[in-house]
């Protein structure tokens, strides 16, 4: 059952399970635990998070999710030991290398958020490559988010509208919530109407803290590699359960 209003315009009929949200985003953690009770290092627990994230774009594609949102690296990250920023990395690396044909194939178009500047070449070049290879799929968009920061974003956007100001384009009193909206990434994208969070953690962690502000939110205790498609299924079929208000009634 969903509130009238914004709700009716996020969120829609879909497949046999009913409403699905048009946009899902994912705080995958939990990766580390997931090892470490197995005895195995880290580096094992993001390299089965990574067979995570395939298996979660299979699912939202038979879901009918429009929009895949995954936060692959914080901006906050980067201050973990630099052999484990050096592993997730390699792991980025080696998900666009390999995947990137396939998801071209299913007519995935793919994304990035984040300050990109900050990553290799290599890994930059290999960004691009994915978001020019796939620009004109049309089925889900899976949008990646690395070296990201919700209140980066803010605060990028911010910038650019005092500059639009100062260049005597905007005035002042035009910014209002939807000319803020228009500078933030992803502007042409509906906002999440589901965040999930694995690892029994209850945190945003600054995961796209402007867009969530009416989103669903789902912290489930399963660790990110156990994330599996009835999980995902149930979490879709949680959300679909939910009444949404919007503030109203
Ligand atoms: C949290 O686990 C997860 C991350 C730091 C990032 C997610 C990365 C992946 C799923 C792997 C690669 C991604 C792609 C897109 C190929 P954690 O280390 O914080 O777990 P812990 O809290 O249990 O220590």
């Amino acid at each position: 059952m969903l509130a009238s209003g914004q709700g009716e315009q996020t969120a829609r009929a879909g497949g046999a399970n009913g409403i699905v949200p048009r946009h899902v985003a994912i705080i995958m953690d939990g990766n580390g635990r997931w090892a470490a009770a197995r005895g195995l290092p880290r580096a094992l627990g993001h390299r089965q998070g990574a067979e995570a994230v395939r298996g979660a774009v299979r699912t939202a594609r038979s879901l009918g999710i429009e929009v895949l949102t995954l936060y692959a690296f914080s901006s906050e990250n980067w201050k973990r030991p630099a052999d484990e920023v050096r592993d997730l990395m390699a792991l980025l690396r080696l998900y666009l290398r390999r995947e990137i044909a396939e998801l071209d194939r299913n007519d995935v178009r793919m994304r990035f958020i984040g300050d990109r500047t900050a990553l290799s070449s290599d890994l930059q070049e290999l960004i691009a490559h994915a978001e020019r290879k796939t620009a004109e799929n049309r089925g889900l968009q899976l949008v990646l988010a690395v070296n990201y920061g919700g209140r980066n974003e803010i605060v990028c956007a911010a910038r650019r509208l005092a500059e639009e100001v100062a260049a005597g384009r905007l005035a002042p009193a035009e910014i209002d919530e939807d000319a803020f909206a228009r500078h933030l990434e992803l502007a042409d994208l509906p906002d999440p109407d589901l965040v999930i969070r694995t690892s029994g953690e209850q945190r945003l962690s600054n995961f796209l803290l402007w867009q969530s502000a009416y989103s669903e939110l789902l912290f489930l205790d399963c660790l990110w590699p156990d994330f599996d498609e009835a999980t995902f299924r149930q979490a879709v079929a949680d959300y679909t359960a939910r009444e949404r208000r919007f503030g109203g009634r």
